[in-house]
């Protein structure tokens, strides 16, 4: 992928977060999913009340994906539109539910932050994750 790519994909994230339901955290996520054959998916975090049952923004798009059909991913993208600058980086990384979703799903996928010009492999956010 060359940068322009990336920078849309990290767009498509970015507008997938204003359609989060986050009442509770105010914290809106968007992410989106790129196939190898070029479809784009997007997803947002959706909270609850019961709050261990929120679901965040990279699962809910690679759910969506997965139910489409797609099998392979090339990249994906995540969005924290809320996120305190202060935090940087960190304040912007999926969590490790996801990036264990990721390993399962998207092993190959390279992970772009919206807003950070980085770009990571999914066994570096996850080094020696669960297999079975
Ligand atoms: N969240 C995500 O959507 N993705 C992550 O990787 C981290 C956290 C959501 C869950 C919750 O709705 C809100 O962000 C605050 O934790």
């Amino acid at each position: 992928m060359n940068d322009s790519e990336r920078e849309q994909l990290a767009a498509a994230a970015c507008t997938a977060a204003e359609g989060a339901y986050a009442p509770y955290s105010k914290f809106r996520v968007g992410a989106a999913v790129l196939t190898d054959d070029g479809q784009v998916f997007p997803g947002c975090n959706v909270e609850n009340a019961s709050y261990g049952l929120c679901l965040c923004a990279e699962r809910n798009a690679l759910s969506t994906a997965i139910a489409a059909g797609a099998r392979k991913f090339q990249a994906v993208a995540v969005a924290c539109i809320d996120a305190n600058a202060s935090l940087g980086l960190n304040g912007r990384m999926p969590c490790g539910a996801c990036r264990q979703w990721l390993l399962e799903l998207a092993p190959d996928a390279e992970l772009i932050v919206a807003g950070d010009t980085r770009v990571f492999t999914v066994r570096e956010l996850l080094p020696h994750g669960f297999e079975l």
